[in-house]
């Protein structure tokens, strides 16, 4: 594994996004929506850094299975999301690559009747694909390889590491 983000970069990332979304969302009643499993160490970080009264959910989300590093099929699960009808929502997620993640989860809460849904992610992997959507809030782009690592999984291994690693050859 090669070390791409260490974790005081990452920390310090973290607190200026909540200090921006802290700015923005003043006076407007926010719910944090987290992403399962990737988001779970970004979001904890990322509510103590907001300073504004909030709700927390969360939902699932999942196109990778086992050891694959190739999105498969997305299975998505609203329900155990609180009830967003009419309040802001900022959904948080680990990783931006293709971006049919953020969208669909983001279409289902503007079913729901969300009043104003934007994403924040960790990592935004930069690729030539062109798509028509974008998160509001990200922390690094970084190149499209493979990473691991502060939520991020690969065979849902390595998500406890405080640190962002991309995986090289002999790692899978
Ligand atoms: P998207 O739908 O293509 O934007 O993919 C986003 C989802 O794929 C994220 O929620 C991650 O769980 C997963 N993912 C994408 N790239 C990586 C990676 O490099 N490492 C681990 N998980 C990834
Ligand atoms: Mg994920």
């Amino acid at each position: 594994m090669r070390r791409l983000i260490e974790a005081e970069e990452i920390q310090a990332k973290v607190a200026q996004l909540g200090r921006q979304i802290t700015d923005d969302y003043r006076g407007r009643p926010l719910t944090v929506i987290g992403v399962l499993t990737g988001s779970m160490v970004l979001v904890s970080d990322l509510i103590r850094r907001i300073e504004l009264p909030l709700r927390v959910g969360m939902i699932q989300a999942s196109s990778y299975r086992g050891k694959a590093t190739v999105p498969g099929e997305l299975a998505l699960d609203i329900s155990l999301s609180p009830d967003v009808r009419g309040r802001d929502v900022l959904v948080v997620d680990d990783i931006f690559d293709t971006g049919r993640t953020l969208a669909a989860v983001i279409e289902q809460l503007n079913a729901a009747q969300a009043s104003r849904v934007r994403g924040a992610v960790l990592l935004w992997k930069e690729r030539r694909l062109e798509r028509d959507w974008e998160p509001h809030y990200f922390g690094f782009k970084i190149p499209d390889v493979f990473v691991v690592g502060y939520g991020l999984d690969y065979n849902d291994e390595h998500r406890s590491l405080p640190y962002v690693a991309a995986l090289e050859d002999g790692d899978f």
